[in-house]
């Protein structure tokens, strides 16, 4: 069935809408006030006044109807629920890790695991670890070391699997740093802060053989493995027949364990999850999600949320889902370089991420262009997409510089289940408005406080 899906050019779309939620465009003038009282930072504006939201992929997806009937039947008992066994059980299946602990979201699951594996001085070598991910590292006092292969540096490079770990960085830093101190090896799949890049299939299974031969363990940070799994089934020589479950299962077998933010493959508005093979570890793990998350059957999850993050995992792995889901970023992302807008290439799997600097070339690098970029098409269209370039990354904790990222991007993420066509071509007008008018001539912007901590969620800016 699904094959035939892509042999025709025609997209399927595997769902219909049954409940809806009104959205409307504010006027110009009341969009240009909204940017100001704002501080120039998108998480600032009231989501009433955007039109169409791409801020983020998390939490933001539509519940199927199959879902919502799995809330009804949720068990809100607070140790052994139902609901609980249903989600450790169905992950079980899925992934073959045993010990499930629920959290309230990822960074919880981060939170849980970090406080445990990481200690002072550890590292926890990479691919672009996510911004909450490499913050609970650093909290737990340990460093991060990003080893992404450099054709997941340029925004240009043509590269099936640009999310890949550099085995021989990878080799250097185990060595560098010895074995013992490396807290763990960790895998995001897909690399979201990279462009939603996949890891093959080859490179994970190089990378634990690596590790596991200096008897390092690695994790998976699983907030999109679905996703991930579809772009091995389309792009890796040799799995083009397989199932997504079934490859699925071969990328967590090559792993420890894993963090997972299910807002965002699990289609669920809230929750997470860390799970491991180390009973061992499990034990420990109950100590500070007890603390931090709640009882180690709900870690902050309601017994509906677990209901339906369980059933979202099934569907998250059907085919003609992620056949629909990546054709439309890459449908999007078609869209925008037909009409000239610089993007990373290829597209990943949740968003699409413009080329700030590619878009401003006259804004110098530490005037965060695709800051810059959020703005414009914010005052364009009332459009909110959000950076992840030189504002999202922050400064050095060890000398306080600002750090300069490869990329600097404007990140489209795509909720799941949420716009269609119409909503797309009115992002790529909005795009190509900018580009084509006033907004791509704007000086670039500086701080105008910046604020400690995940800085990029509270600072605020002006134009230069
Ligand atoms: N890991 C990755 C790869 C992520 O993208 C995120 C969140 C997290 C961990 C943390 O999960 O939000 O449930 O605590 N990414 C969101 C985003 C916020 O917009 O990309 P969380």
């Amino acid at each position: 069935m699904s094959g035939n899906h892509r042999e025709s050019n025609r997209q399927i779309v595997p769902f219909k809408a049954k409940v809806i939620e009104p959205i409307r465009l504010i006027p110009l003038d009341e969009r240009l006030a909204v940017i100001e009282r704002a501080g120039l930072n998108m998480f600032n504006i009231r989501a009433e006044d955007v039109y169409i939201d791409l801020l983020t992929d998390s939490g933001t997806g539509s519940i199927s109807n199959a879902q919502l009937a799995g809330m009804m039947m949720g068990d809100e008992s607070y140790a052994g629920s139902r609901s609980f066994h249903r989600l450790a059980e169905t992950f079980q299946n899925l992934t073959g890790l045993p010990y499930v602990l629920p959290s309230h979201q990822g960074r919880g699951a981060e939170k849980v695991l970090n406080s445990v594996l990481v200690k002072k001085n550890r590292v926890v070598p990479g691919n672009s670890h996510f911004d909450t991910t490499k913050a609970h590292i650093e909290f737990a006092g340990g460093r991060c070391v990003d080893c992404t292969i450099k054709e997941g540096k340029s925004s240009q490079t043509m590269h099936p699997f640009k999310g890949n770990v550099d085995l021989e960085k990878l080799r250097a830093t185990i060595d560098e740093f010895g074995p013992k101190n490396i807290a763990y090896v960790l895998i995001t799949v897909t690399c979201n802060s990279g462009g939603g890049q996949p890891v093959s299939l080859e490179n994970i299974h190089a990378v634990s053989e690596l590790a596991h031969g200096k008897g390092v363990r690695v994790y998976f940070d699983a907030a999109r493995f679905a996703e991930n799994a579809y772009f091995i089934k389309e792009r890796e020589a040799g799995y083009e027949k397989k199932t997504i479950p079934q490859i699925v299962r071969e990328m967590f077998d090559c792993v420890d364990g894993c963090t997972m933010s299910s807002k965002k493959d699990a289609i669920v508005p809230m929750g997470g999850l860390v799970a491991t093979r180390d009973q061992g570890l499990y034990e420990a793990l109950k100590v500070p999600t007890i603390l931090f998350e709640g009882f180690f059957t709900y870690g902050g999850m309601s017994g509906l949320m677990m209901e339906a993050l369980a059933q979202g995992l099934e569907e998250v792995v059907q085919e003609d889902y992620l056949v629909h889901r990546i054709s439309q970023s890459r449908m999007l992302g078609k869209w925008l370089n037909e009409v000239g807008v610089p993007i990373v290439e290829p597209v990943g799997g949740h968003a699409v991420f413009i080329d700030g600097r590619r878009f401003f070339p006259h804004v110098p690098e530490d005037q965060f262009p695709a800051q810059l970029l959020c703005v414009e098409m914010y005052k364009e269209g009332a459009v909110r997409p959000v950076e992840v370039g030189s504002n999202l990354i922050g400064r050095d904790p060890d000398n306080g510089d600002n750090i300069r990222p490869a990329l600097d991007l404007c990140r489209l993420a795509l909720p799941r289940r949420v716009y269609g066509k119409e909503h797309l071509e009115y992002v790529v007008d909005v795009a190509d408005t900018v580009r084509k008018t006033e907004g791509s001539r704007r000086s670039g912007l500086m701080f105008d406080k910046e604020l400690p901590g995940i800085r990029h969620f509270v600072s605020t800016f002006k134009y230069v």
